[in-house]
């Protein structure tokens, strides 16, 4: 999923990478792509960051995109009205499984997360979301905990006792290109999901057996 399409540029990359992936693995993707077309619209307080978007940026040449668009799905409407009733709209999309978050404000992104409080047949128990607004370093360092996307995040973490968003400690040390963008992804753990303590490690029987040398082979732990 993704909230926030603008143009639809990242919609369309998502296509391409969806297909690609589709071809290495055995696993098949839905897309939609939530907007209102009209832009961005006018910020409630300051912690939509007026300081650095005005209502309107980013509108969408809707025609444009749908010629363009392959099998991507369109959810239009303020996220306000079309999350709540996302699942009866759309009562045979398949479980989130990933969402990519842009939809700049904290008022947008706070309304766009109701979504993770989907039934446990319609989400996965843990889920990868990207938020393309939480890294301010180039822009003086003006976002925080307490506006913007960020605020959404801590504030969700707050009135969900269990259900949590969290960064992936370490993750670009297990990349070989390390980027910007490791840091901007979270996942969505959702603790009282009946499948989040199902086993899903590879090996079904992990042991340590005592070596020579007193270490293990340098396999993760
Ligand atoms: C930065 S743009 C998205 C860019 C896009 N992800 C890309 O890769 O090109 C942000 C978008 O969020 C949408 N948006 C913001 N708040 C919204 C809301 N409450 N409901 C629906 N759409 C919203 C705006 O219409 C705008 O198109």
């Amino acid at each position: 999923m993704e909230f926030g399409v603008a143009g639809g540029n990242g919609l369309v990359e998502l296509e391409k990478l969806a297909q690609e992936v589709e071809k290495e693995f055995p696993v098949e993707f839905e897309i939609y792509g939530f907007d209102s077309g009209m832009g961005l619209p006018a910020p409630q307080d300051y912690r939509d960051l007026p300081y650095i978007w005005k209502e309107g940026f980013f509108h969408m040449d809707l025609p444009a995109l749908k010629a363009r668009l392959a099998r991507s799905t369109l959810v239009m409407g303020d996220v306000a009205e079309t999350v709540p009733r996302f699942f009866e709209d759309y009562p045979d999309a398949a479980p989130i499984g990933a969402i990519f978050s842009d939809l700049d404000y904290y008022s947008s992104t706070r309304d766009s997360l109701g979504l993770l409080k989907a039934p446990d047949q319609k989400i996965l128990p843990r889920v990868y979301l990207y938020f393309d607004d939480i890294m301010s370093a180039e822009l003086g360092g003006l976002m925080c905990d307490e506006v913007g996307q960020l605020k959404a995040i801590s504030e969700y973490n707050s009135s969900n006792e269990f259900k949590k968003l969290a960064p992936i400690h370490g993750m670009q040390y297990t990349r070989k290109r390390p980027a910007r963008w490791n840091e901007q992804i979270y996942i969505h753990h959702s603790f009282s999901h009946n499948q989040y303590a199902m086993y899903v490690h590879s090996d079904s029987n992990r042991q340590l057996p005592l070596t020579n040398r007193g270490l293990n082979d340098g396999s993760a732990i």
